[in-house]
């Protein structure tokens, strides 16, 4: 912790320092971060207000928030927000925080449907409800249903929804996957748990100590949800319905042949930014 009477700089270095020795790389831009966030000021004034001196207040909640991420807490958890696809979303320790990764899905969605369209959207696994209401943002004729088994994580989802203006357009249900679905949707999206229960550990700390494993454990072969989707799919869509999910690194061809074997017709795999294939699209004949 700073000293009494320390100048704002002088904390920086010294939360830069602490982070740092916790393994974490981005420690000065996260420094910043948590000043703000404990100061109630925005960064900018982080950077150009840092010979102020800080009250003993003030650097006490700054020293929770440093605290706390050098146990590795996730920003997103400290801060309680993430920006997804150019938008702000509440972030709880009960849902998967939104990841840069998932914007490919978006992508995949909006280069296929008709914006002026009225369509029928369907999201298992809403989480935080990144993907569904992105969708429905971006899309104002759309209206939606996403289905968690987490009661938690749905309020965070609502609660977003609410933010986004985006709640009279979707109903958020609690539900195992499918089954409290009856409804045949235009489109149905997910992001499903993806990782092999053994991997589960070897995930940054970030991760394994703190995401809900609900949202993480895909079963054995991490593959669990898409034999459950590939089974689903021909009563959930209308015919040229389409069926888009996030896969995990190296699991393309064996989705692929997954939802081919459910009946669907697979379009593209997508790559992410950082060139991995991360969604699949598919389309029922
Ligand atoms: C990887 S997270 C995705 C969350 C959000 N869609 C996103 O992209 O950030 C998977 C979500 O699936 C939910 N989930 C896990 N098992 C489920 C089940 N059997 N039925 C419904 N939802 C489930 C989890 O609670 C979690 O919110």
């Amino acid at each position: 912790m700073a000293d009494a009477g320390s100048s704002l700089r002088q904390a920086l270095s010294a939360i830069a320092l602490r982070l740092q020795d916790a393994g974490i790389e981005r420690a000065r831009a996260e420094a910043r971060l948590l000043a703000a966030q404990a100061l109630g000021i925005s960064v900018e004034a982080v950077v150009g207000d840092d010979g102020r001196v800080l009250s003993e207040t003030e650097q006490r909640a700054l020293d929770d928030l440093a605290r706390r991420r050098a146990r590795r807490e996730p920003m997103s958890q400290i801060l309680g927000y993430r920006e997804f696809y150019g938008r702000r979303f509440a972030v709880t320790a009960d849902v998967l925080t939104p990841r840069p990764d998932s914007e490919t899905l978006i992508e995949a969605v909006l280069s296929h449907v008709d914006r002026a369209a009225p369509l029928r959207l369907l999201e298992l696994g809403v989480g935080s409800g990144c993907l569904l209401l992105t969708l429905l943002a971006e899309l104002p004729q759309t209206t939606g249903v996403g289905v968690d088994l987490s009661q938690v994580a749905l309020a965070v989802a609502r609660a977003n929804a609410a933010t986004l203006g985006v709640a009279g357009r979707c109903a958020l249900i609690e539900g195992d996957w499918t089954s409290s679905v009856a409804e045949r949707f235009d489109v149905v999206i997910s992001n499903p748990p993806y990782i092999p229960s053994k991997a589960l550990a070897q995930l940054d700390p970030e991760v394994s100590w703190y995401e809900p494993r609900l949202a993480l454990d895909g079963g054995e072969d991490g593959l669990t949800f898409y034999r459950r989707v590939a089974a689903d799919c021909e009563r959930l869509l209308i015919p040229g319905g389409l069926l888009a999910v996030e896969i995990g690194q190296g699991q393309c061809d064996d989705v692929t042949q997954l939802l081919r074997q459910g009946g669907l017709e697979v379009l593209e795999s997508r790559r992410d930014l950082a060139g991995i294939e991360r969604c699949i699209r598919a389309r029922k004949p």
